[in-house]
Formats: structure tokens, C-alpha cells, sequence
């Protein structure tokens, strides 16, 4: 049934696009309209519309929406923010959203098609009035090399250009084998190397192929990927255009989480402004190749950063995360082959071809090569966005780049969610390496550090992270969707009401989950979890019973 939503989906060209249409259809009677247009029945329509947060009609009947990410939630800055809102636009007009991305300084709010943070929560009237921005924030690289923040290499319409002129005239497996030399694996979480990926999919033989930014950064703490499209969009999108000559694909896609308005705005910018310099559309200087991209909004669902569930959502499908093999470069979206790229994958494409691959495979060790963005929460007296080198010591992280703590903290949660969290006695052996994190038992995943402070309950925290998985489980296996939620009471039933919960019980649940779950969502939480158990046993044995 799915594969026939998806053959019927791709039927439409993409300003037509049976999510896109989803999303704005009013009510039952356009979901109706829509079921009949596609060919597909209204319990099709409905079943999408019902998976996402901002479809819902309470949801969207809120004037502002504060962050419940866990930085702005561990900061404890978020009940203030609430009330400020609450009194200024009515009791029933707040809603929540899960991490906007603004974890540097906190008290993150939406209001009105902008995100504001910081200090801009005592702001309201001039927001209000349209007469208010957020301050930029710190962003630097501390790389020899830079290849993601610094703007020599590449930064301007020319650039891209003369970078893609120069790309038309070399082979499309000397550009292959430049990135695979290169080192570059993916920065989305699997680390699959991205010059492979993109040569499986170019030995495809297929009528159409298509190129996927994933850009629904929904990792509560990480912020680097909006910092690229916001920043660095044309660093993006080079790699996106370059992706679709070398595979052979004339449609592109930068799907974006909904959290982020102003990167949907600067994204959609830059393609306008490619689309008049020839750089997008037909025949891209006069080399022959047709390519076009746009952008599909995210509609607040964490899952939909899964590559295939990212698939099933721009289909217009419920979002459930689909079995691999086979894998997106052989049957992907609209059942075609697909490269999905995370956004600082991508980026990292335009220097690398413009530098060498030398360059950047020189920097890091082993597998772990080439720089990365960190995101540093409000804990750090240097919050910000930062380019470092692979293989750099966490020592020199914290203390040099973020400066030292602002607060006394016992932990930090590295890598988003379903990343590690590694104790304050443990960070200063480790280094930015996906290897040497995961051979301590962690996960450097976006590498995004939220502190947990000490004042700040171990329990409390485990029983957010197993809310979050039951809020974003996709429910397509019951280890996750139940396990979740059992986790989440069994927690809260001792924080509440004091109620013992048994060892032997969580780990169960854990383990269960662990090996039972279809995707890194319900199978990666119990490292969390279980971290939390060991490190911060203090705090939990009090509440538990054998
Ligand atoms: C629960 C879950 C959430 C994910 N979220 C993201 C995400 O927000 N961004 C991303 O690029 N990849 C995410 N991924 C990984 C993607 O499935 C996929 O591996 C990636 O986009 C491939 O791009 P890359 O090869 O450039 O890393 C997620 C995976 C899982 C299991
Ligand atoms: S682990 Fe959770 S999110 Fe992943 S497929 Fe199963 S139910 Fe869906």
C-alpha cells in the first residue's frame, strides 16, 4: 500500500507536492478534496496529518510556542519565559515546541514566524510591535583549515560559480574518487562514507534520481546545521547541486524542520537568487545539465530525521521509519534512487573539491577525519557555534574554546538524545573522534554538548529523555512506542509519588528496547539511560528496589 502512495505521490511535479498540500488543508472537507485528487483515500490523508505536532489544530491555534529542548529545560529558564508570554498574549495562546536551535543563551520562544532568545523574552512589546531582533551569536572556527565557517575558500555567488564550471570539466569519478580519498564520512549520525554513497547511487540505472539535504536538525542542543543554512547556504546547496550532476538526478530537495523559520527564509532566498544567475534550473551554464531544488517544510516531527521516514514525509506518507535494505541510492524517494546527505556533509563538499582531498584528510585520525561544528549550550562561559579539528581534546574544548563553566556541572549529554552522557570525570580522557567516543561507550553524534548541572535531578533528566522518545516515537515497534512510555511513568511515578521502581525492571525495559527496536530512536535512548544509571547511581538508588 505505501509503495503505491509513494508511485502516486511522485505522480505530481513538486510545487504540487501531496505533503505540501497536506500541510495547509484546512479541514475535513480539503483532506477530502485532496484523497480524491491523488487517487488515495481520506484515511491516507488523515493518517498523515495526524502524525505531525504542527497539524494539529490546538497546536496551531497558539500565538507562541517556548522551547522545551533539554538546554533551555536543564537552564530552568523556561517557566518564566511561559508566564511573560502567558500574560502578555492570554492564558490559552502558549504552546511548546522541541529545541529551536537558540541552546547558547536559552529562554528560546517562537512567535510569529521568528525565533528570539536571550534577553528578547523582556523585549515582548517591541517583538510584538516588529520592532525587535535577536543578537547574533558567537560563531568561529578554531581549524588550521577551515572548511565550514571561514568564508576564504568559498562564500559568494562566484565562488560557486567558478567551483561548478570547474566540476563540469573534470570527470564526474575523479570528483568520486576526490571525495572518497577525501575521508569524508557523513555527518548525520551513520557515518557512511559520502563519496561512496554518492558513487552507489550514480551506478544506478534509473529514469529518475533525486538528492535530499536532510536538514530537520532535531537534536535538542545542536544547532550547527541551522548555523550552515543561515551562514553558509551556499556551501550547502553547492553540495547539493554538485551531488545531483555527478548521480545523474535533476531534483533536489532541502527538507527543513519547521523550528527553523529563518533558515526555510535564507535557504528559499539563495535558491531565488542561484535561479537568476543561471546557477539552478535548465541547462546551468551551458554544460547541459538540468537541475532545480526546493524546499519542503518539516512539520515538527523529530522521526522525520530518519532518512527513510524523512522519505515517507516528503511523499506525503506517514512518517514511520521504513526497513533498509533497500537502502534510499536504490529505492528511495518516490521509489527512486536517492542520496540523502545530512546539511555539514554537504557543506563540506565545495572545499574539499576547491582544496583537495589531501587537506582535508589530513587533519583527524584513522576513520575520524576532517573538521566539525560543536554547538555549545549556555553552561559554557564561551556559549556558540564552533569549527574544530577531529581528534581534538575535550580539555581544550571546554576550557580554551568554551571558556570553563558558568555553573557546577556533573555531566554533559554529547551528541543529541540519543548520545552518551559522559560524567565531568570522564570528558577531559576523551577526544572529538566518532571512534575513541564510541569505544568509551558513548556517541559523538552532531556533537552537541548540553550540561547538566549539578542542581539538576539525574532522575528527572532520564525521565525527559524517555518522554521525548515517547512524544516522537514514529510507533511503528512496540519495544520503542511502549517502552517509552512505560519508562517515562515509571519515572515519573517516583519523582511524583515516590514509588520504588524495580532494577531489574528498567534494565529489562532498556534491553528490550535496545535489541527490539527497528531504528536508532527506541534502540539509542537506553545508552542515555543507562549512563545516567551508572554515573549518577546516587541519585537513583534511593528509588529503586532490587
Ligand atoms: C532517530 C534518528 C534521527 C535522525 N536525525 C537526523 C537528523 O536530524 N539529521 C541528519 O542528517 N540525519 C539524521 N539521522 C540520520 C539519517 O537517517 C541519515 O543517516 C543521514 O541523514 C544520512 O546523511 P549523511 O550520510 O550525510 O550522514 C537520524 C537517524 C535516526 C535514526
Ligand atoms: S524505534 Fe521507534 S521511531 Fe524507530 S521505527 Fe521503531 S517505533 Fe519508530
Amino acid at each position: 500500500m505505501s509503495r503505491n502512495i509513494s508511485l502516486l505521490s511522485g505522480k505530481k511535479d513538486d510545487k504540487n507536492s501531496l505533503f505540501g498540500k497536506i500541510s495547509v488543508s484546512p479541514n475535513d472537507t480539503s483532506d477530502a478534496q485532496l484523497a480524491g485528487e491523488y487517487n488515495l483515500g481520506v484515511s491516507t490523508i488523515h493518517s498523515t496529518k495526524s502524525f505531525y505536532d504542527f497539524l494539529n489544530e490546538d497546536f496551531k491555534n497558539k500565538k507562541a510556542y517556548v522551547c522545551t529542548g533539554s538546554a533551555c529545560m536543564c537552564r530552568g529558564t523556561q517557566e518564566d519565559v511561559t508566564q511573560k508570554l502567558k500574560n502578555k498574549l492570554g492564558e490559552d495562546s502558549v504552546g511548546e515546541m522541541i529545541c529551536l536551535g537558540r541552546c547558547y543563551e536559552n529562554s528560546a520562544f517562537y512567535y510569529d514566524g521568528e525565533n528570539y532568545s536571550g534577553d528578547d523574552i523582556n523585549q515582548l512589546d517591541n517583538i510584538l510591535a516588529g520592532k525587535h531582533k535577536s543578537l547574533p551569536y558567537t560563531m568561529k572556527s578554531y581549524s588550521e583549515t577551515s572548511f565550514l565557517v571561514e568564508n576564504e575558500v568559498f562564500s559568494s555567488f562566484e565562488d560557486f560559480k567558478e567551483l561548478l564550471q570547474n566540476c563540469f570539466e573534470t570527470d564526474k569519478d575523479e570528483l568520486i574518487n576526490t571525495l572518497k580519498d577525501s575521508g569524508l564520512r557523513g555527518r548525520g549520525g551513520a557515518g557512511f562514507p559520502t563519496g561512496m554513497k554518492w558513487e552507489f547511487c550514480k551506478a544506478q540505472e534509473a529514469k529518475a534520481k533525486y538528492v535530499v539535504c536532510n536538514a530537520d536538525e532535531g537534536d535538542p542542543g545542536a544547532y550547527s546545521d541551522r548555523y550552515l543554512l543561515e551562514e553558509q547556504a551556499l556551501k550547502v546547496l553547492f553540495g547539493m547541486v554538485v551531488c545531483g550532476y555527478i548521480i545523474g538526478s535533476k531534483q533536489g530537495f532541502m527538507y527543513i524542520r519547521g523550528e527553523y523559520p529563518e533558515s526555510i527564509d535564507i535557504t528559499n532566498e539563495a535558491l531565488a537568487k542561484l535561479r537568476e544567475l543561471g546557477l539552478l534550473g535548465e541547462n546551468i551554464l551551458g554544460s547541459g545539465f538540468d537541475f532545480d531544488m526546493n524546499v519542503v517544510e518539516g512539520q515538527g516531527a523529530y522521526i522525520c530525521g530518519e532518512e527513510t521516514a524523512l522519505i515517507a514525509s516528503i511523499e506525503g506518507r506517514r512518517a514511520e521509519v521504513d526497513v533498509r535494505p533497500p537502502f534510499p541510492v536504490v529505492e528511495g524517494l518516490y521509489k527512486k534512487p536517492t542520496v540523502v546527505n545530512n546539511v555539514e556533509s554537504l557543506a563540506a563538499v565545495a572545499a574539499i573539491l576547491k582544496n583537495g582531498s589531501k587537506s582535508y584528510k589530513s587533519i583527524g585520525n584513522g576513520r575520524s577525519l576532517g573538521t566539525k561544528l560543536i554547538s555549545l549550550d549556555g553552561f559554557f562561559n564561551n556559549p556558540g557555534l564552533y569549527e574544530v579539528d577531529l581528534g581534538t581534546s575535550l580539555e581544550f574544548i571546554i576550557d580554551e574554546i568554551g571558556g570553563g563553566f558558568n555553573a557546577d556541572i556533573k555531566a554533559i549529554q554529547i551528541g543529541g538524545p540519543l548520545g552518551g552522557i559522559v560524567p565531568v570525570d570522564k570528558l577531559k580522557s576523551l577526544k572529538l573522534d566518532f571512534e575513541v567516543f564510541a569505544e568509551a561507550g558513548f556517541l559523538l553524534g552532531h556533537a552537541s554538548f548540553v550540561c547538566i548541572p549539578k542542581s539538576f535531578s539525574a532522575v528527572e533528566y532520564a525521565k525527559h529523555l524517555f518522554a521525548f522518545t515517547a512524544h516522537e516515537s514514529c510507533g511503528k515497534c512496540f519495544p520503542c512506542r511502549l517502552g517509552s512510555t512505560r519508562g517515562k511513568e515509571m519515572l515519573g511515578s517516583a519523582i511524583d509519588n515516590n514509588q520504588k521502581f524495580s532494577e531489574e525492571l528498567i534494565y529489562d525495559l532498556l534491553e528490550t528496547m535496545e535489541v527490539g527496536s527497528l531504528c536508532a530512536l527506541g534502540g539509542g535512548l537506553p545508552l542515555a539511560i543507562k549512563n545516567l544509571l551508572e554515573h549518577c547511581s546516587d541519585e537513583f538508588k534511593p528509588l529503586m528496589e532490587k
